[in-house]
C-alpha cells in the first residue's frame, strides 16, 4: 500500500507563485490522487542548491496541503509519499520520505522489507543512526553505506540486492539534483514522460494531468532519470545491473476520470458511471452485428482452453465476489467443475494443477500481492493463467498468459463498485466464450445471451433512479447495529458484496449469508430489530428465497426485499421492496448490487463516515 510519486523539471523553481505550478505542488496534488492507497501520514522533500527541505504531517493529505500553505518547499527534484502504516504508527517520524544520516540522500518506499531488523542491527552496529522505526529507513542507510564510493545508481543497485519482501522505491540525491531514481521489486512503479520533466507514481491518476506517455517499471528492475539536460534520459538497468530496454505506452484513461466531477464522493461517481462502463466492457467482448462474443485475446489459445477440464478463479475482497459469480456461470454455460479461491489461501495451499487447468486470477488494481503470488504460483504448475484485470500493464497482467481488461475506468474510492460489475459482465462473457469452444452453449442461447447483456445498460440506468428512496431506507436503518443480507445462487455473492460495502465504509456490522443457511445458526439472532436484505428476484429459486423471507419473518424480523420489478406478491411480505428490471438471473447480480452499494453508501454517509477512505483500510492492498 503506500502511495509514491517523485518529479524532476525544468519548471522554473518554486513554480510560478500565481498558478503554484512548482514542483512541491505538483507533489502534493499527486499525493491527493493516490491518497486511496493509504492516508494515515504523507510527506514531501525538494532539493534545491544541494540541500533538502521536507514536511510531513500525520493524518489525511490536507494535513500535509495545510503545512505547506505559504511555506511550500522549492527545488526542481522532490518525491512525495502517503503512508498506510505496516512498521511504526502513524507519526512524524515515521512517515516518509526517509533521510540518511548526513540528509544526503531521501527515499520513499511503499512495500515491506521483510529482513529489515537483521539489516538495521548491522548497519547500527557500523554506526548509523536511526530517526523511526519503519523498515523503510534501513534502504537509505544502506544507499548511503554504498554511496560513499559509488554513484547514484550503482548504491542504489547493491543496496537492493540485501533486501527481501516487497518495494517500490524513489531515490534523491541531495547533491545531484537532475538525478531520480526508482527500482522495484512486488511492488507497483510506474515513469511518467512529460515536457521537459519526468515522473514517478505508484499509479497512472497521480501523473495523468502531466502526461499519458508511461513507461511500466518491471519487476526486478531499476531505472535512473537523468534531467541534466531538456530532453531527459532514462536508463533501466536489472538488479543485476544489465541494460534493459524501455518500453513507452500511452495511457488512454484521462484526467476527469480521476476527479470528482461535481458529486459528494468518488464512492457515488463510480456508482453512477456503470451504466457506461458496464456498455463499454460488455461491447468491447462482443459483435453486435451478429450478436456473438468475441475475444480476440484468446484466438492463440483456442486449442489449450479447449482442453481445459477444470477451472480455479482466484481473487481478494470485491473480486472475489465477483469471482464467485463466475463460478455459477462457468458452470452453468461450460459444464465443467470450477473453485473459486482466496488468492490468501490459494497459494500456501498446495494447490493441485496441471496444463489442463485454467487459473483466472480477477483483479482491479492487478496489483494485490495475494493475487500476484497466486497466479504466479499456478504458473509455475503448468497452469494456464488468465487475468480479469482494470489496470493496463499492471503486475498481474505481466505474469498472467493473457488479460481481459475490464473498462472501468481509474476506481479511486476504496470501496469498489464500478470495477465489481465489469468484472462479472467480463467473466459472464468470458464463459460464454468457452462455452462456445466445448459446445455446451447453443447459438441460439448465445444470442439470446448476449441480446440481455446489451439491454443491461439502461436497466442499471433505471435502478440509479431510486438513489433517494435507497437514501430513505439508509436513513431509517442507519442506527442499527447488525445488518444480515441474505440470496441464493447467483446473487448469493451479492449478499456477501452488500455486507462487505455496508461494513468497510459505514462500519455496521453486516453479515451475507446463503438464504437457505438461515436456519442453521442466523436466524437465532433475528428480532424486531434486525434488518434482513433479501435478493428475492425472479428466477428458479425464487420460491425457496420467499420462504427463507417467510421465517425471518415469522420470528418479527425487517425484510428489506430487492424484487423484480411488478412483483407484487414481495410487497405483501416485505417491510420494504427496491424493484429492479427483469433480466435473466446469470445477469442479474450487475442490477441486484446496485441497491445494495446505495444503501452502504448512504448509510455511511448519514453516519458521518469518510466514504472514499474508510478507517484502517487501503485501495490497493500490496503487501500480504
Ligand atoms: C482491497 C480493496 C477492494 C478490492 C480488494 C482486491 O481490499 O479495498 O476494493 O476488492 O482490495 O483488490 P484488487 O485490486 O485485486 O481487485
Amino acid at each position: 500500500m503506500c502511495g509514491i510519486i517523485g518529479v524532476v523539471s525544468h519548471r522554473p523553481v518554486g513554480g510560478d507563485p500565481a498558478t503554484n505550478s512548482g514542483v512541491g505542488q505538483i507533489l502534493i496534488d499527486g499525493l491527493k490522487r493516490l491518497e486511496y492507497r493509504g492516508y494515515d501520514s504523507a510527506g514531501i522533500v525538494l532539493a534545491d542548491k544541494g540541500r533538502f527541505t521536507s514536511k510531513k504531517a500525520t493524518g489525511k493529505l490536507s494535513a500535509l496541503s495545510q503545512a505547506v500553505k505559504g511555506n511550500m518547499p522549492v527545488g526542481n527534484i522532490g518525491l512525495g509519499h502517503t503512508r498506510w502504516a505496516t512498521h511504526g504508527a502513524p507519526s512524524c517520524d515515521n512517515a516518509h520520505p526517509h533521510f540518511a544520516c548526513d540528509n544526503s540522500i531521501a527515499l520513499v518506499h511503499n512495500g515491506v522489507i521483510e529482513n529489515y531488523q537483521t539489516i538495521k542491527t548491522k548497519l547500527a552496529k557500523e554506526g548509523h543512526k536511526f530517526r523511526s522505526e519503519t523498515d523503510t529507513e534501513i534502504i537509505v542507510h544502506l544507499i548511503e553505506k554504498y554511496h560513499k564510493h559509488h554513484p547514484p545508481l550503482e548504491s542504489v543497485r547493491r543496496a537492493i540486492e540485501h533486501l527481501e519482501g516487497s518495494f517500490a522505491i524513489g531515490v534523491i540525491f541531495a547533491k545531484k539534483p537532475n538525478i531520480l531514481i526508482a527500482a522495484r521489486l512486488n511492488s507497483p512503479m510506474i515513469i511518467g514522460l512529460g515536457d521537459k520533466e519526468t515522473f514517478l507514481a505508484s499509479d497512472i491518476p497521480a501523473i495523468l494531468p502531466y502526461t499519458k506517455k508511461v513507461i511500466y517499471l518491471a519487476e526486478e528492475q531499476i531505472a535512473e532519470i537523468d534531467a541534466s539536460n531538456s530532453a531527459h534520459r532514462v536508463n533501466i538497468i536489472n538488479f543485476k545491473g544489465r541494460k534493459q530496454p524501455c518500453q513507452v505506452s500511452t495511457v488512454a484513461w484521462d484526467a476527469a476520470g480521476a476527479e470528482k466531477e461535481g458529486y459528494p464522493h468518488f464512492m457515488l461517481k463510480e456508482i453512477f458511471e456503470q451504466p457506461a462502463v458496464v456498455r463499454t466492457t460488455s461491447r468491447y467482448y462482443l459483435d453486435t452485428k451478429t450478436n456473438t462474443v468475441k475475444f480476440p485475446a484468446l484466438t492463440g489459445m483456442a486449442k489449450q482452453l479447449s482442453a481445459v477440464n477444470r477451472i480455479v478463479l482466484v481473487a481478494c475482497g470485491t473480486a472475489y465476489h465477483a469471482s464467485l459469480v463466475g463460478k455459477y456461470a462457468m458452470e452453468e454455460l461450460c459444464r465443467l467443475p470450477v473453485e473459486v479461491a482466496y488468492a490468501s489461501e490459494f497459494r500456501y495451499a498446495l494447490p493441485v494443477l496441471d496444463k489442463r487447468t485454467l487459473v483466472i486470477a480477477i483483479s482491479q488494481s492487478g496489483e494485490t500481492a495475494d493475487t500476484l503470488a497466486a497466479i504466479r504460483a499456478a504458473k509455475a504448475k503448468k497452469a494456464l493463467t488468465l487475468a480479469i484485470c482494470n489496470v493496463l500493464g499492471s503486475s498481474i497482467t505481466r505474469d498472467a498468459m493473457v488479460t481481459l481488461y475490464t473498462f472501468a475506468g481509474p476506481e479511486v474510492s476504496v470501496a469498489s463498485t464500478k470495477a465489481y460489475t465489469t468484472q462479472i459482465t467480463a467473466v459472464i462473457l468470458l464463459s460464454a466464450y468457452l462455452a462456445k469452444l466445448r459446445r455446451t452453449l447453443t447459438p441460439k442461447d448465445e444470442k439470446s445471451l448476449v441480446r440481455e447483456m446489451l439491454a443491461l445498460p439502461d436497466k442499471i440506468e433505471k435502478v440509479l433512479t431510486l438513489n433517494d428512496m435507497i437514501a430513505d431506507y439508509a436513513d431509517k436503518y442507519k442506527d442499527v447495529t447488525n445488518f444480515m443480507y441474505i440470496a441464493r445462487r447467483y446473487n448469493l455473492p451479492n449478499a456477501f458484496e452488500g455486507a462487505l460495502k455496508m461494513k468497510e465504509i459505514s462500519y455496521t456490522h453486516a453479515e451475507g449469508y446463503g438464504a437457505g443457511e438461515m436456519e442453521h445458526g442466523p436466524l437465532a439472532l433475528v428480532d424486531d430489530t434486525f434488518p434482513t436484505v433479501a435478493i428475492a428476484v425472479k428466477s428458479n429459486v425464487y420460491d425457496k428465497v420467499i420462504s427463507n423471507i417467510q421465517m425471518v419473518k415469522a420470528r418479527k424480523g425487517i425484510v428489506i426485499a430487492i424484487a423484480t420489478e411488478g412483483d407484487k406478491f414481495i410487497r405483501t411480505l416485505a417491510d420494504g421492496v427496491i424493484e429492479v428490471p427483469e433480466t435473466p438471473e446469470i445477469l442479474s447480480p450487475i442490477l441486484t448490487v446496485i441497491p445494495l452499494q446505495l444503501l452502504a453508501y448512504h448509510t455511511a454517509v448519514k453516519k458521518g463516515r469518510d466514504v472514499d477512505q474508510p478507517r484502517n483500510l487501503a485501495k490497493s492492498v500490496t503487501v500480504e
